[in-house]
């Protein structure tokens, strides 16, 4: 089975709306070859965004808000805040911003950028993600930052005066920092005619992007121009260039679509003229599980797959790895980069003629009910899956490989995702909010509006953990704190308690263990070697202290990467735990908690945990003997992850930070506790509920 997918047929079209007198610009664009050697001021130029230069530049000069939309490596974000530049948007001191819904795509983003402009990163041209700030006060010009961090930013800084263009991209991702900030600068604008705002996104929810930014002013007053400029946001639309990509389907479903994924590579290399292939998975574990067996396939078969250059792409990859990616493969060889959902819209590679997608991607899911927040493998949309497709087609006509069938597209994919706000746990958003003085937080003009029920959670959490008074008004100094520190709000308290516990030296290498996805090195085939490994540093009070010993005995070996080599330990991010430690602790000083260790008390320890993680309390069934625990709040059934160092141990009462949900929902870093903390840490919580500790 297969069919054809024509670029243009499922394009973008954007209607000159008479009624709301939107703007639209549309010039047809020539495609140009990407071919043979150019100069970067010519590989600029050829780019679709390079022919709406003047109209970008022209709208923005006269909009407060201008939307973009545009195929996935069409230029925007790359060039746009150039042109942006060069129209003299930054003289005098001010900033652009290109905000990004991922940390890995604005490394990537600013180093293509600084290549672009010749320049020096960190200087002109910057960045800042969360724990890493890449930029000079009164020396950089374009900064590209998180979503995330220009949400802090507003803490300091509310009308975000040092930007004089806010550029939000990937607009269609609905991340939840996204939507925040869009409801936010909506604000914003009232009070900064002279800001101007960029939303840019590879799909079309332009006008609905646009009615939000149009909503509750008077069209009378959108016509009219305030000193000049226009309140009506206009649209523009980059008509891109584009192969045909063939797609094939699975003519059934794959029972195991990593394996799938792997088979689908190997006979492309096997059978397909030469072209770099794209992997679409879901996380790190399959992409690495996948990485792996085209590795030993590469080595052990005989038929010809040595031309393949296999690599990872993922967030929290190390910088190095990074730009292996984006870097051509040696002639004759193929690359295949095997990569999470990243590679959609967010970040372009260049020489991509086949794609493979698994069908899947890790997406957050929150369950106002159960109050269970998980992150877990889901099938994708529509949407994504034609931007996946359309990753094939970038240099000369592709293929794709769907790993699923054609049927299954039509009838059961779901047309677009949902925003992410709508299917999480909204703690840390109502903290934002609060702490940037928004109080009626379901009266927010949200682009999408959060459940009523996950608002409540949220508000019922946040007062249990003493951050938010009767009021619902940020507690002074608690409150405040947990604002203040970059971290989950369970996170943070825990950081807090811990000052007064006494072991603020150990919380804060826990609280930058779990700021990371792993300090293990694992994969499939070395699982026993990796299980001994771990039994060097078990702890019997669970994950928590197990990852103070792996700390200790890491400083002990002289932050050696032999020692981590040896012990499955990822010395990459061992790294970066001490990178992150150093951070914390310097907010945790400036916040005024007190520096201390416990020396040996994992009393103290657990307790400080027990204080930020309450709401995560499991209870082992006493007639489980499969290990099953429920949690004190939902009574959802849940397990310890085969993961844990508490796995098989079972402790009658446990706290995990987070789960995830496989065939079941699982606990990973667990610890144990005492119940009778869970009163001391947080007596409303727990005894509002009927017996809940017996
Ligand atoms: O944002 P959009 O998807 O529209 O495109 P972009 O990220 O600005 O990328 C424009 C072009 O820059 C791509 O087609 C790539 O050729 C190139 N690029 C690159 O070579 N390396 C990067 N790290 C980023 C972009
Ligand atoms: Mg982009």
């Amino acid at each position: 089975m297969s069919g054809f997918w024509k670029p243009g047929t499922e394009k973008p079209r954007l209607v000159d709306d008479e009624e709301g007198g939107v703007l639209f610009f549309s010039a047809s664009a020539s495609s140009s070859s990407g071919y043979g050697y150019a100069s970067m001021e010519k590989q600029r130029q050829r780019l679709p965004v390079y022919k709406y230069r003047t109209a970008i530049l022209y709208l923005v000069e006269t909009h407060a808000t201008t939307i973009i939309v545009g195929e996935t490596g069409s230029g925007k974000t790359t060039q746009i805040p150039q042109y942006i530049k060069e129209a003299g948007w930054t003289d005098g001191g001010r900033v652009i911003a290109c905000t990004q819904p991922r940390r890995l795509a604005v490394q990537a983003v600013a180093s293509r950028v600084v290549e672009e402009m010749g320049v020096k990163l960190g200087e002109e041209v910057g960045y800042t993600i969360r724990f890493e700030d890449l930029t000079k006060p009164d020396v950089t010009a374009v900064k590209f930052l998180t979503d995330g961090v220009l949400l802090r930013e507003m803490m300091d800084d509310p009308l975000l005066t040092k930007y004089s263009v806010i550029m939000v991209d990937e607009a269609h991702e609905r991340s939840i920092s996204t939507d925040i900030l869009l409801g936010l600068l909506k604000k914003i604008q009232r009070r900064r005619p002279d800001l101007r705002l960029i939303i840019s996104s590879a799909t079309i929810e332009a006008k609905s992007m646009a009615d939000f930014f149009r909503t509750s002013k008077k069209r009378r007053e959108l016509k009219s121009m305030e000193g000049g400029l226009l309140m009506e946001p206009a649209i523009l639309s980059v008509e891109g260039r584009g192969f045909n990509v063939e797609i094939n389907y699975a003519e059934e479903p794959v029972p195991d679509y990593v394996q799938a994924t792997v088979s689908t590579v190997l006979l492309i290399h096997e059978q397909e003229p030469s072209g770099d292939i794209l992997v679409f998975l879901t996380g790190q574990d399959d992409i690495d599980a996948s990485v792996q067996l085209l590795n030993e396939e590469t080595q052990t078969s005989r038929k010809n797959s040595s031309g393949l250059i296999i690599l990872p792409l993922y967030s929290g990859l190390p910088r190095a790895e990074q730009e292996l990616v984006f870097s051509p493969a040696p002639r004759g060889k193929r690359k295949v980069v095997v990569s999470t959902n990243i590679a959609e819209t967010s970040i372009t590679l260049e020489g991509i003629v086949y794609v493979v997608d698994s069908g899947f991607s890790k997406q957050r899911f929150y369950n106002p009910i159960s109050d269970i927040e998980n992150l877990v493998v889901a099938p994708i949309s529509k949407a994504s899956a034609r931007q996946r497709t359309g990753r094939a087609g970038r240099v000369r006509p592709g293929k794709c490989y769907r790993m699923y069938t054609e049927e299954y597209y039509i009838k059961d994919m779901p047309d677009e995702g949902i925003p992410e706000i709508q299917r999480s746990n909204l703690v840390s958003c109502v903290i934002q909010l609060k702490a940037l003085g928004i109080d009626n937080i379901l009266g927010f003009d949200w682009p999408a509006s959060p459940s009523p029920e996950a608002m409540i959670r949220a508000l019922e959490v946040l007062y249990s953990l003493g951050v938010l008074d009767d009021d619902a008004k940020l507690t002074s100094p608690t409150g405040f704190q947990v604002a203040e520190i970059p971290l989950d709000p369970m996170i943070s308290k825990m950081l807090i308690a811990s000052s007064q516990c006494g072991c603020s030296e150990e919380i804060i290498t826990i609280a930058a263990v779990l700021s990371i996805q792993s300090i293990w090195i694992s994969g499939r085939g070395i699982q026993r070697e990796f299980d001994e490994a771990k039994l060097r540093f078990a702890a019997a009070e669970g994950d928590h202290v197990t990852f103070l010993n792996v700390y200790k005995a890491f400083l002990q070996s002289g932050k050696s990467s032999q020692w981590c080599h040896k012990n499955h330990v990822n010395y990459h991010a061992m790294r970066k735990v001490l990178e992150v430690r150093e951070q914390l602790k310097r907010i945790a000083q400036r916040i005024g908690l007190v520096l201390k260790s416990c020396e040996g008390d994992m009393r103290a320890v657990r307790k400080a945990v027990t204080s930020g993680f309450f709401a995560n309390a499991c209870r082992l069934e006493a007639y489980s003997n499969d290990g099953m625990y429920k949690t004190i709040r939902g009574s959802q059934e849940v397990y310890i992850h085969p993961s844990s160092v508490l796995f098989r141990v079972n402790p009658k009462w446990v706290i995990y930070s987070s789960l995830v949900s496989t065939d079941k929902q699982y606990m990973r870093n667990v610890i144990s506790i005492d119940p009778s903390w869970l009163l001391e840490a947080a007596p409303q919580f727990y005894q509002q509920r009927p017996n809940p500790l017996h």
